[in-house]
This record gives C-alpha cells, sequence and structure tokens, in this order.
C-alpha cells in the first residue's frame, strides 16, 4: 500500500436499526489502537473466531489488543473454505465456548472473511440465546458488505445461507491493514459488492469506481479508505430502513439470484462468492435491459467494469433449466417465483418476477453452452 495515501483519523460510520445502534470503524493499523477496543461490553473472557489462515497473519494483532480487555482471551480458529460454513464447523464453535466455560456476557470476535463473520455471527445468536460479538473483517468484501447489517448464517447442501439469524454485531472493525496480504483474486471478489452499491443506490460512486479502479486494484489506501467507508454508509442507510429485508433490503442482493445458483451449481467454494455476484450483476443488468427498464449501453458499461475488476463475465455451462431449478430455492423466491433485483434507472433498484423465457435467454446470452 502507498503510505503516503494513508488517512489519518479513523472514519466512523454508525448503523442504526430498531434495537441496535453501532459503529463501523475504518481506518490504518485500528487493531493496534487501544481506541478501537473501549466501550466493548464489559466480560471476562473474549473468544477469537478466525479460520487457520487469517489466524496465522492477524491473530497475534487481535489477541493483542484484546489482552488488557480481558483476563482470558482464546482462539478457534476453524478450517478455512466456504465448504465450512456449515453444521459441523458451528458445532466447533458451541464445543469451544462450552469447553472454555463461556457464559452470557462472553464476546465473540470474528477475525476473517464473510465465513469466518457469518459462522461468528451465527454462533453470537444463538450460543445461550444470544452472546456480544464484534466484527473485524479482513477481506474487502467483508468490510464493505457481510460484517455490516446482522445477516448471519450457514449453508444447508440445498441452498446457500439458508439457515441463519439476524443478530447485529455490537462495533465493526475495518482494518485497512488486513487488506495488504489479500490474494489478488479475492480483492477483486470484494470489488464486486463495491460495484454493486453503484447501480443500486449511487451512479457519482459508480463513475468515482470507474474512474478509480486502478488504484483500488493496487490497493492504495485512500481509494481503499474511500471505497469502504462509501459502500458501509449506502449499507447502513439500507439496513436502517429495512433490517429484516421486508422490502428495501433485498436491493442489495443485485446479481445475487444469478450468483447463488452458479455457486450453489458448481459446488460451493468453486468459484468465490464476489466473483459469483460479478457475473451475476451483468446477467441481471441484461434483464433489467430486456425489461426495458435501462438501455443496452448500461450492460456494455457493467460488464466493462466488472471485467476491469479482474471478475469473470461469463457463467459457467450449468444449462439454463439448472440455472432456473437452482434460482427458485433462492430466499427471495415466493411460491417458487423467482422475484431479479433489477435496475429500474442508474441509482434505483426493484425487485422484479420475470419470464422464464426471458430469463432463460439472458442465461444464453451470458453462459458458455451446455
Ligand atoms: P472468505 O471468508 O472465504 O475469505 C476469503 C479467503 O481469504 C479465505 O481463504 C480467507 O482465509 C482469506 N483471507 C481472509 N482475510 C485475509 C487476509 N487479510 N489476508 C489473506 N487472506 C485472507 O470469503 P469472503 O469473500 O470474505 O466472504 C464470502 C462469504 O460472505 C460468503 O459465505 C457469503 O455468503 C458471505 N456474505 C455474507 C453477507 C452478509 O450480509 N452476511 C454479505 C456478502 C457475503
Ligand atoms: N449482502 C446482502 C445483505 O446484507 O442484505
Amino acid at each position: 500500500m502507498n503510505p503516503e495515501t494513508r488517512t489519518a483519523a479513523p472514519a466512523c460510520v454508525a448503523v442504526a436499526t430498531a434495537d441496535s445502534r453501532y459503529d463501523i470503524l475504518i481506518g490504518g493499523a485500528l487493531m493496534g489502537d487501544p481506541a478501537s477496543w473501549r466501550g466493548l461490553p464489559a466480560a471476562a473472557q473474549a473468544v477469537v473466531v478466525t479460520n487457520t489462515t487469517v489466524d496465522a497473519l492477524h491473530g497475534d494483532a487481535l489477541r493483542h489488543a484484546l489482552a488488557p480487555h480481558y483476563r482470558q482471551v482464546s482462539t478457534l480458529a476453524l478450517p478455512d473454505g466456504e465448504a465450512h460454513k456449515d453444521w459441523p464447523t458451528l458445532n466447533l464453535i458451541f464445543d469451544h465456548l462450552l469447553r472454555h466455560g463461556a457464559d452470557r456476557k462472553t464476546v465473540l470476535f470474528a477475525l476473517g472473511g464473510g465465513v469466518v463473520g457469518d459462522i461468528t455471527g451465527f454462533a453470537a445468536a444463538s450460543y445461550m440465546r444470544g452472546v456480544p460479538f464484534v466484527q473485524v473483517p479482513t477481506t474487502l468484501l467483508a468490510q464493505v458488505d457481510s460484517s455490516v447489517g446482522g445477516k448471519t448464517a450457514i449453508n444447508h447442501p440445498l441452498g446457500k445461507n439458508m439457515i441463519g439469524a439476524f443478530y447485529q454485531p455490537r462495533r465493526v472493525i475495518c482494518d485497512l491493514d488486513t487488506l495488504a496480504t489479500l490474494p489478488a483474486r479475492e480483492l477483486s471478489a470484494g470489488l464486486a459488492e463495491v460495484i454493486k452499491y453503484g447501480p443500486i443506490a449511487d451512479p457519482a460512486f459508480l463513475a468515482w469506481i470507474e474512474a478509480h479502479l486502478d488504484a483500488l486494484l493496487a490497493r492504495d489506501r485512500k481509494a481503499l479508505a474511500h471505497a469502504v467507508k462509501r459502500s458501509c454508509e449506502i449499507k447502513a442507510w439500507v439496513v436502517g430502513q429495512d433490517e429484516r429485508e421486508s422490502g428495501l433490503r433485498a436491493i442489495l442482493n443485485f446479481g445475487h439470484t444469478f450468483g447463488h445458483a452458479i455457486e450453489a451449481g458448481l459446488g460451493y467454494g468453486e468459484w468465490l462468492h464476489g466473483e459469483a455476484v460479478g457475473c451475476g450483476m451483468v446477467m441481471a443488468a441484461d434483464l433489467s435491459a430486456a425489461l426495458g427498464l435501462v438501455p443496452a449501453d448500461f450492460v456494455d458499461r457493467l460488464r466493462r467494469l466488472v471485467e476491469r475488476a479482474g471478475l469473470p463475465v461469463t457463467g459457467p455451462a450449468l444449462g439454463a433449466a439448472r440455472y432456473l431449478e437452482l434460482m427458485r430455492v433462492d430466499k427471495k423466491a415466493e411460491a417458487g417465483e423467482i422475484r431479479f433485483v433489477v435496475i429500474e434507472s442508474l441509482g434505483r433498484a426493484a425487485m422484479r418476477p420475470a419470464d422464464d423465457a426471458l430469463v432463460t435467454r439472458v442465461i444464453e446470452r451470458h453462459c458458455a453452452p451446455a
């Protein structure tokens, strides 16, 4: 990262829902800053839940930061990967908590990407009917999306994120320093979720991303700080109005209906979540154009940006029938009818059903032949 572009003070974005309020701190060297940890719920015990990869890179920094605040700090390093966002791995967390005598005040710290954040959040929501947890996201995707808003879950073999709960963290600490160790492919995956916020909510942000994509790919600190902050502001604004996804929040799933079908169809972990979302956004943009909502050149604009971000723009050869079958298991489906997030006009998204025939044509235009 370019040290000359370091941000001085951390940015703070507030999230407010009907019964919770917490801050997202964004900046460099946040783990080592005592101010990041002040004011969290008092407890005797903290449990760091991470995975083996992230533990080796950033576990010591977090344990060091927590040591002055808790009598006991233990760590559980889970196996790495989307394939482990499942029941047996969730049980490893419960086993650890019970073996370490964790009580209702014990604070869980989720150190890692979206997989660790989602599974730890779900464990926090259900252990003793709810214990406090803090998100310490270490991937770009987790910093701009999954650590914010309280969606926690594990996967079921029949559907992604099907078992879960809405449960808000007490704080989100986005230490931009952790992104220095992120593999390039993971950085690109995170950019998919950054790009998403433009078409659904902020055309000026979309133009900013287009202008600063090279800086983001080069991990320029100032560019990353702005991308994370603006993404979190938009997400906080949406979650503040519709925490439980009774309406508006669904727009955050732009590209995800096609994307989830790709992930489930290939087997979790084959494509990264962000890769599937990037390709899915191109398909959802094309569907929006096919429904007459946006001009065809918007599809080209988005495809170019997704491609420049290092993400795939051609879906895998699952066959249109299999895509449709998988999309019917999507949480947004109602009575088997698939509902898509479409762009109504640049910066405004909505949910729409669409004819199977129309969707089939979109799939055939953007996916390799089966
Ligand atoms: P991930 O958690 O699998 O992390 C990606 C990889 O990067 C892993 O191998 C991880 O070990 C490694 N890693 C993490 N931080 C690192 C670092 N700083 N340096 C080096 N390696 C690091 O994947 P992800 O993309 O962060 O998250 C995807 C998950 O998030 C999916 O399960 C998705 O469903 C979920 N998600 C949830 C929400 C939500 O609102 N809860 C939103 C979007 C995505
Ligand atoms: N990532 C979608 C949501 O949080 O609602």
